[in-house]
């Protein structure tokens, strides 16, 4: 792309985000420079964000890998028409909705990605799932372009989303789980009902982690108002593959009117 027309696109995007911001919704786009990756829920701990990861390590979605091991909730698997005793760990089926970026740039690879009990990082349902669009986040790029001061509408442009009750249904209720609630009504979802299990944080603040993002206001987001569209993805031969979604090169669009 030559300079003359990037500065168009350029013009063209401020314009966009100023009609966004006069409540011309037709207008929602969001640029998200294209190369996202995940990057592990580990490395969110000890810098920035240890209460929620150590609170997180303890909820059952730190553990999602473990269900794919033979012999686990067995009552479960059947009910549901798996196979108890069957090993789902290298399952595309799976991996999915069990593990962190599976598929992706950086994510779960089976057979490759080391797993820990103590540490867990991609082989889980990690912050990434719940926390990015579009394969990952960049990190480093919207510390760096924010200057450290992390207002929503800012780094969602690099990737990061606010519309969580819409990222949880990329697992809970999705076409492609098993686990459908006319199988057991547990699996039905309540979003109001079962986010306060997410990372319970406030437990895990203390002396030495206490400056971290502790009720800091980091204003609105354009994203809670206007959900992205979830990423889907089909099992083709044996391989996960991801559905292109609209203006997918680069660019997300609203769900939104
Ligand atoms: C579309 C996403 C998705 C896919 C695909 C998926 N799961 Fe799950 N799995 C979930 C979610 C979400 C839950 C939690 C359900 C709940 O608590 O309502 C879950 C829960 C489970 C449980 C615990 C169920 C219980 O009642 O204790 C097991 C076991 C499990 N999954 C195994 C598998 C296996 C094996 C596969 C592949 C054959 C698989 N899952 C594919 C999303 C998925
Ligand atoms: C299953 C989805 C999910 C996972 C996994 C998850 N989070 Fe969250 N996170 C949420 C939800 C939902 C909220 C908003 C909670 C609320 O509004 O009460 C949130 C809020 C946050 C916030 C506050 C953001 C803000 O701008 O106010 C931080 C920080 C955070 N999570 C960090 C993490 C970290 C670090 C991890 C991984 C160790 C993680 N989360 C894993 C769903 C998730
Ligand atoms: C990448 C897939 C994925 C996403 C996204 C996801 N979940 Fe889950 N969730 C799972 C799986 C798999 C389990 C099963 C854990 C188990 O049964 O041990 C689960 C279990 C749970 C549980 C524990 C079940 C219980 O015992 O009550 C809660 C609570 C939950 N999810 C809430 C959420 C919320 C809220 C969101 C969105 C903010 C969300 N999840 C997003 C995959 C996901």
């Amino acid at each position: 792309m030559n300079t003359r027309y990037r500065y168009l696109i350029g013009s063209l995007f401020a314009v966009s985000l100023l009609l966004a911001a006069k409540g011309g919704v037709q207008a929602a786009q969001i640029n998200i420079p294209a190369k996202p990756a995940y990057m592990g829920s580990a490395a969110c701990n000890g810098r920035c964000h240890d209460p929620w990861y150590q609170a997180w390590k303890n909820t059952p979605h730190a553990k999602t890998y473990e269900l794919l091991k033979p012999g686990v909730r067995a009552h479960a698997k059947n009910k549901g028409k798996l196979s108890p005793n069957a090993d789902y760990t290298k399952n595309p089926n799976c991996l999915r909705c069990h593990t962190t970026g599976y598929g992706q740039k950086g994510g779960f690879i089976a057979g490759e990605t080391p797993i820990s009990s103590v540490m867990p990082d991609m082989e889980a349902v990690g912050c990434e799932m719940c926390h990015t669009a579009r394969g990952g986040n960049q990190a480093m790029a919207f510390m760096k372009e924010t200057d450290g001061v992390f207002k929503r509408n800012k780094i969602e442009v690099w990737g990061l989303r606010y519309d969580y009750e819409n990222v949880c249904r990329r697992c809970h209720g999705h076409p492609k789980s098993p686990h459908k609630p006319s199988i057991d009504p547990k699996y039905s979802f309540n979003y109001k009902a079962r986010k306060n299990h997410v990372h319970d944080y406030e437990k895990y603040y203390n002396e030495l982690n206490k400056t971290q993002t502790y009720k800091i206001k980091h204003g609105a987001g354009v994203t809670e108002k206007h959900p992205l569209m979830i990423e889907d993805w089909d099992v083709v031969e044996g391989k996960i593959q991801f559905k292109k979604l609209p203006l997918w090169d680069g660019w997300l669009i609203y769900k939104g009117k």
